[in-house]
């Protein structure tokens, strides 16, 4: 039939009016409030599209070796996440563009990786962080990884990990902050901002997620993915204050955990993901699973298959099923069987749209394809990592002054396995960092040293294993030398995901390698580059000195090189205690005070740990003068201001961190010995003269939680300690 011009016109205003409405619509309106966007694209979803917003798959190379030859679904234009291992964003624009133009509403995909200590500028690993006490440089840090992450496409990270953990065998603990509460909470709140930025829609701002959630440190035995056993107690007091205060700092998202707590799954746990989280905290973002772990459920005896995994996860509190596709293949059964309700779908929708609105990518779907020169590996990045990572390294022990090498020394030997190395450098979860980005210990000496010492490398033994053949070249250069430097340490993938070992002790071959050098009768530096404390035992008696690295990363070799030869003063302060032996796991300072003060000890080691927590040395020295407070009885609604005036009585600047600790010695609940409340890191020029200052205040600092998570003021006589001093004081009602 011939179309009439006036049909023709018609049905053109028609797509016009159509065209339109759709730019007008509500949810691509990016001035109407948020809250209104998703009310109106969730009224507009199907049940499909919604429960494809429910899942993420991955894009990529699946680089993550604990979980290769993951089979993964193909990716629909709908679905709501992927996990994008490359480095550029060229293929993820593309894989948005499918998203936004062959979807029905054109809802971006969220992209998410693992940026844990950098995405190709690596700096030192979390547990190094922290050793560093300046959350503010670990915030710059993680606004370096956040600017090269989105560069490459990358709006979303899996991290900080923010587990406490106080069983070195579990290999993860290279990935938090060590054994404190408090300072998990201010290290991982720093990163939350240094990754997220003011605003999560800034253009190189990326969201967090606090990871995992919640107790996986308390892994039985250190054996990653095992059962933890966390008393409601712990949980309230330990476990769960480093979440709260990242919460508080904005964190969008989290990720629950693999381990079963004390018999109900983190991945399944309605208190934990629901009540504490969502109703208590009111956190209005999303909570992903770790990798696998709602199908996992099976494995624990939580669940008798896919499908009830899927309800028991979903029901609890998961948003996002990462990778195993059980939310896909059952929730719309679940859903039908009435077993999932309609409004729990929609809720969960709508905290995964918040985070993409939030982001912006609605308005800003696509990445822009700058080239890798103007994204990774920048001048000013680098120089942050080399920062960190100089703040990072702990002078365990220094006999006689030994460091730092001046020119008294001409000739230098550096041995062990850690000395040319690069890779282990970089630790565990090194992202898209490589190799030949890094450092090694030899190069930094070589262009700190130049001419002026002489290096004499020797490899001396391999990581691990028994052969002693070249113990002979090793020894010959150390009889040549005025020094020995000895390099041993771990590989990166000795710690990190299932990186579980039976003992924190090095392998015997590098201990026997110190114990023939010790012949020489030459000084011996011992420098560590690990993911966990180790097993000295045996090792810190054969040496003069001993230089913690941890794991820098790319900066590894410049950082050490600025430590030895005294251009830069060791600042660092263990944030985990070094036990003596593998066999005294647990032991951390705020552990509480046994029944008995003069037995319960070791028959065949010292009960002492062979570095506490909070234990490092400096070139210079620091005298503290008497602490002072602002009185010795408050009430719970009153402040109490604590002062300690630190020297530099040394002939080095440097820079001094004050760790304030208070102790409650008589409590309804037991109290830990002491519990870290604040810190403070100044430089002081040599001679210089500072105020260090604390507010307490009595329901942040001498409060504690029930197993309920009801805060506890009692009044009594509190102990407020700082360095080897300790000032009493009372509150009262
Ligand atoms: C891993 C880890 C988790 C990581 C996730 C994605 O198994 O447990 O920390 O973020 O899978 O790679």
């Amino acid at each position: 039939m011939k179309k009439t011009a006036s049909c023709i016109l018609c049905s053109l205003m028609i797509q016009l009016t159509v065209i339109a409405d759709n730019n007008r619509v509500l949810y691509k309106d990016s001035s109407a409030p948020i809250e209104k966007r998703i009310q109106d694209l969730v009224s507009r979803m199907s049940l499909n599209e919604k429960i494809q917003q429910l899942n993420q798959y991955v894009l990529g190379e699946n680089t993550n070796a604990n979980n290769l030859g993951e089979a993964v679904s193909t990716i629909p234009a709908g679905i709501g996440s992927l996990i994008y291992f490359e480095s550029n964003p060229v293929l993820r624009n593309e894989i948005q563009k499918k998203a936004m133009k062959e979807s029905r509403l054109g809802i971006p995909v969220l992209f998410g990786y693992d940026i844990i200590h950098g995405f190709r500028t690596i700096y030192p690993i979390s547990l190094a962080q922290a050793c560093s006490w300046n959350p503010g440089l670990v915030e710059q840090a993680c606004g370096v990884a956040a600017r090269e992450g989105s560069m490459a496409g990358v709006d979303w990270t899996f991290s900080p990990m923010i587990d406490i953990a106080r069983d070195s065998r579990w290999g993860r603990v290279s990935e938090g902050y060590g054994e404190d509460p408090y300072a998990n909470g201010v290290f991982g709140a720093a990163s939350v901002k240094g990754y997220q930025g003011k605003n999560l829609s800034d253009p190189y701002s990326i969201a967090a997620c606090l990871k995992h959630f919640v107790g996986y440190g308390e892994s039985e035995g250190g054996r990653d993915y095992h059962y933890s056993d966390v008393s409601a107690q712990s949980l309230w007091e330990t476990y769960l204050p480093p979440y709260e205060a990242c919460i508080k700092a904005g964190a969008a998202t989290l990720m629950s955990s693999f381990n079963d707590i004390s018999g109900i799954p983190g991945s399944a746990n309605p208190y934990t993901l629901t009540t504490i989280l969502k109703q208590q905290w009111k956190h209005d973002g999303f909570v992903i699973s770790d990798w696998n772990a709602v199908d996992q459920l099976i494995n624990q005896g939580f669940a008798a298959n896919k499908k009830e995994a899927a309800c028991k996860a979903f029901m609890a509190g998961v948003e996002m099923d990462m990778t195993d596709n059980d939310y896909a293949d059952f929730l719309p059964q679940l859903i039908a069987e009435k077993k999932v309700p309609m409004e729990r779908v929609n809720d969960a929708v709508s905290r995964i749209l918040r985070i993409k609105f939030r982001l912006g990518l609605f308005e800003h779907p696509y990445t822009p394809e700058a080239s890798e020169s103007e994204r990774l590996l920048l001048p000013q990045s680098i120089e942050i990592a080399r920062k960190l990572a100089e703040e990072s390294i702990v002078l365990l022990k220094n006999e006689k002054q030994l460091l730092p090498i001046t020119s008294r020394y001409k000739r230098v030997a550096l041995i062990g396995p850690m000395a040319k190395d690069k890779e282990n450098l970089l630790g565990a979860w090194q992202a898209h960092g490589q190799v030949n980005d890094v450092e090694s210990i030899f190069e930094g000496l070589e262009k700190e040293w130049k001419s002026n010492i002489e290096l004499d490398y020797a490899k001396g033994c391999d990581f691990e294993g028994d052969n002693e053949s070249d113990f002979k070249e090793a020894l010959t250069a150390a009889q040549n030398s005025d020094i020995i430097l000895v390099c041993l340490g771990e590989k990166g993938n000795w710690s990190g995901e299932n990186a579980s070992r039976s003992t924190i002790a090095l392998p015997s071959i590098q201990e026997k390698l110190v114990s023939e050098l010790k012949r020489t009768g030459k000084p011996i530096v011992l420098i560590l580059s690990n993911g966990r404390p180790l097993e000295l035992i045996r090792l810190r008696s054969q040496v003069d000195a001993i230089v913690e690295i941890w794991q820098p990363g790319v900066a590894g070799g410049a950082s050490l090189a600025g430590i030895l030869s005294g251009r830069i003063n060791p600042s660092g302060k263990l944030a985990i205690t070094f036990p003596l032996t593998t066999g005294q796991i647990p032991v951390y300072y705020n552990m509480r005070q046994s029944a008995r003060l003069k037995e319960g000890f070791y028959q065949d080691i010292p009960t002492e740990p062979a570095y506490w927590f909070g234990h490092g040395l400096s070139y210079t020295t620091f005298t503290y003068g008497n602490l002072k407070l602002s009185a010795t009885k408050i009430k719970k609604n009153e402040k109490l201001i604590a002062e300690v005036e630190v020297q530099n009585t040394g002939a080095m600047d440097g820079k001094e961190t004050v760790l304030w600790f208070i102790s409650d010695p008589v409590a309804s609940i037991t109290r830990p010995m002491k519990e870290l409340k604040f810190f403070e890191k100044k430089e002081l020029k040599a001679g210089q003269k500072s105020i260090f200052r604390m507010e307490i205040d009595p329901m942040r600092d001498l409060s504690f939680p029930d197993s309920n998570g009801l805060r506890h003021l009692e009044a009594g006589d509190f102990y407020l300690t700082i360095g080897n001093q300790k000032a009493k004081f009372e509150l009262v009602d």
